[in-house]
């Protein structure tokens, strides 16, 4: 196939398929293509059976997040050059811990139960007055910068993809959820405790995290997972919640 790249994509479509397979689609890919270009190029031109998922292309929604040559990354954001480092193919699997629903389509219900389960919003005391304005966030700018940038997660589910404690235990939180439960956990103007807390120390919380990183060196986002997650095992240790 001469210079053409390789992409060797998982392929399993459950009304077809007894097991996955691989398929190969060579096509003329510069090193500046982004992968989620080669793959609409494969779509659109090769074989409309391909699924995949994609919204913003601009690496703020999350959604093509897949393994790409063995590492989870969003393909909206990663070049050919990157991953091909000399050879001619390119391996495209959907994320790890979570089950396929068709070829690169992952079954997300899982990862945003668990989202949801510790609470990511403000609970506020029901019996405090209700302020004239806004609830001021009252923290120093360290804290607060560590606040934002748990806010800029964007879902993309790579660091579940990466934890290897995920695939150990499919019961286990995982980072996204830990990350959303530490914005919360070190906001001041939150009382939640009491309702967050349960899931967060459980069985499957905060404590099967084993400090493993992979979250972390892999959020596009270059979120702190790690830092957070110790900090909310040290705020209970501590008994500040
Ligand atoms: Fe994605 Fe990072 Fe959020 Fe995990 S913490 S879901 S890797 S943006
Ligand atoms: Fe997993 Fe990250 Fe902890 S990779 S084990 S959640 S540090």
């Amino acid at each position: 196939m001469g210079d053409k790249v390789n992409f060797h994509v998982f392929r399993f479509d459950p009304d077809r398929d007894v097991e996955p397979r691989y398929q190969d689609y060579y096509l003329d890919a510069g090193l500046k293509t982004l992968i989620l270009s080669a793959l609409m190029e494969i779509k659109e031109q090769q074989d409309g059976t391909l699924s995949f998922r994609t919204s913003c292309r601009t690496g703020v929604c999350g959604s093509c997040a897949m393994l790409i040559n063995g590492r989870t990354r969003l393909a909206c954001k990663t070049k050919v050059e990157e991953v091909l480092k000399g050879g001619h193919t390119i391996i495209i699997e959907p994320l790890r811990n979570l089950p396929v629903i068709k070829d690169l389509v992952i079954e997300q219900n899982e990862f945003w139960e668990k989202l949801i389960s510790v609470k990511p919003w403000l609970i506020t005391d029901p019996n405090e007055p209700e302020p004239e304005k806004e609830r001021l966030m009252r923290v120093s700018d360290k804290v607060f910068d560590q606040l934002h940038a748990a806010t800029d997660c964007i879902f993309c589910q790579i660091c579940y993809s990466e934890c290897p404690m995920g695939a150990e235990d499919n019961e286990y939180l995982g980072p996204a959820a830990l990350v959303r439960a530490f914005r919360f956990i070190k906001d001041p103007r939150d009382k939640g405790a009491a309702e967050r807390m349960p899931v967060v120390t459980g069985e499957s919380g905060v404590w099967r995290c084993r400090t493993i990183f992979n979250c972390t060196n892999a959020c596009p986002r270059d979120i702190k997972v790690t830092e957070a997650i110790a900090d909310v095992k040290r705020a209970i240790t501590s008994g500040k919640i």
